[in-house]
């Protein structure tokens, strides 16, 4: 493709063009500071590609979401969690025997080490488990060694993804101050997650296949989602050369907020002051489109896909049969429906092309699969683990990775002389020697 052309301050420069595997057009502006002196200026990065990615591809336009190169659909319909996590950090769907191997690696490495459940204890109750996840998952460094040998790296990658859904478990235990639930050898990577959460010492507990169909397939379909705010977290700590652990804990925090991964809990909160205030969804959908009113849709609208969100087309389906299999007849699901009918025919929707998000449904079958509500984000970082990991094993082996570092126009105060405090005190100030900015 020719190079594109910027002409600025009467000069023209040329910058080549990079062109994805599906016909995304990216302008390398890498030189554009030193060839012009300028940078490019883009608040919230939403026309900033920050590296070539072979994992995970996105047309937000279309509603496609493709697993390196396998459209979500598909992996949802036919695949583990175990094999999604496989595939998205070393990049191929794993034979047979890679599977088990990798499911077994898995499995022994659940167990976290003795001293590291005191950490749990000095927590106070009311900690939020997306706190707790972080602190942990930081912790493991202080345990595993990072001296940057690839094999040690190989086996932290297994570590922390074994250890995670330990880590979460404990800290649900933690809350509801029950005794922790240690890994057992013979479940699954969601079956065990399941055991650790529910069971308790003084009964059995038999994992139901309903709960544990549901987990799979959520934690699926959050496995990855290329350059958002937490995966981007992850590989700008990462790319100071921290440790795993580190980075992945960086991404556990940028999850939280409630404009990424903490909208799930938030979506619940919503449905339930709607139903507290008697169902009226219509007035919160108005409240929602006042511009008085900081009031959003929560599960509504994405900075991505304008036309409709593939992951929750797939959960919509999924909520109303697991709910339907558990038996479970949750008012909040018929709120949220009528929410999303109404929605979507308002204009204000259509303008704005806002459409329910994977979050608007997640959150319906984790209340049913009696996951806590301030778990519910803890369950979309677990889900995302293998993304992020992914995407930091891929920087990490770029050979043309960079620490990165953004610029900035700055638009503060112009040189000014310090006034010492003697003389603030005493009520004297210099003026601004700020200038005019020249257009
Ligand atoms: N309800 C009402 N209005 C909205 C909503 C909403 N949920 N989302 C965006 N808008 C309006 C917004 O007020 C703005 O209107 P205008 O142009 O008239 O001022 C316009 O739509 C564009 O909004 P934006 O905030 O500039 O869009 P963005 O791409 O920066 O934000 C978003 C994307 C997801 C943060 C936003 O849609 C939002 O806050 N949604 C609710 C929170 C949510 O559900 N987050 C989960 C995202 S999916 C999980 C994940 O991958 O993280």
């Amino acid at each position: 493709m020719q190079p594109a052309k910027l002409t600025l301050n009467g000069s023209e420069y040329e910058f080549p063009v990079t062109v994805g595997t599906e016909n995304e057009i990216g302008v390398d502006f890498s030189a554009l500071r030193s060839t012009t002196g300028a940078i490019a200026l883009d608040p919230g990065y939403g026309n900033t590609g920050s590296c070539l990615s072979t994992i995970t591809f996105i047309d937000g336009e279309k509603g496609i979401l493709r697993y390196r190169g396998y459209p979500i659909e598909e992996v949802a319909q036919s695949a583990g969690f175990e094999e999604v996590c496989f595939l998205l950090i070393y990049g191929h769907l794993p034979s047979p025997e890679e599977l088990t191997r990798f499911q077994k690696d898995l499995t022994y490495h659940a167990m976290i080490r003795e001293e590291m459940k005191d950490f749990f204890k000095d927590f106070p109750l009311s900690a939020h488990p997306m706190m707790v996840l972080s602190a942990m998952l930081a912790s493991l460094s202080a345990f595993y060694p990072w001296s940057g040998d690839q094999d040690e790296i190989d086996l932290n990658i297994i570590r922390l993804l074994a250890k995670a859904k330990t880590i979460a478990a404990f800290s649900y235990k933690k809350s509801v101050g029950q005794p922790f639930v240690y890994p057992r050898n013979d479940l699954s990577y969601t079956e065990n997650f399941l055991h650790m959460m529910f069971a308790v010492p003084a009964e059995p507990y038999l994992v139901s296949p309903v709960l544990d169909n549901a987990l799979n397939l959520l934690l699926i379909l959050h496995a990855d989602h290329e350059q958002n705010c937490s995966t981007s977290s992850v590989r700008m700590v990462g790319s100071s050369q921290s440790n795993l652990f580190a980075a992945i804990a960086a991404g556990v925090n940028a999850l939280w907020g409630p404009l990424h991964g903490g909208a799930n809990q938030k979506v619940i909160e919503m449905l339930q002051a709607i139903r507290d205030d008697g169902g009226d969804y219509r007035k919160f959908v108005n409240m929602a489109k006042d511009k008085n009113s900081p009031f959003r849709l929560m599960g509504f609208g994405h900075r991505v896909y304008k036309n409709f969100d593939p992951r929750a087309k797939i959960l919509k389906t999924a909520a109303d049969d697991v709910l339907r299999e558990l038996g479970v007849d949750d008012p909040l699901l018929d709120i949220a429906k009528k929410l999303e009918e109404v929605a979507l025919s308002d204009s204000y929707f259509i303008d704005h092309k806002l459409y329910p998000n994977v979050d608007f449904y997640s959150g319906i079958l984790y209340r049913a699969m009696n996951i806590p509500t301030d778990m519910f984000t803890v369950m979309f970082a677990l889900g995302r683990l293998p993304g992020w990991i992914a995407q930091w094993k891929e920087m990490r082996e770029d050979p043309k990775a960079k620490i990165a570092r953004p610029r900035q126009i700055y638009v503060g105060e112009a040189k000014r002389a310090f006034v010492p405090l003697e003389l603030r005190a005493a009520g004297e100030t210099k003026k601004s020697t700020k200038q005019p900015v020249p257009a």
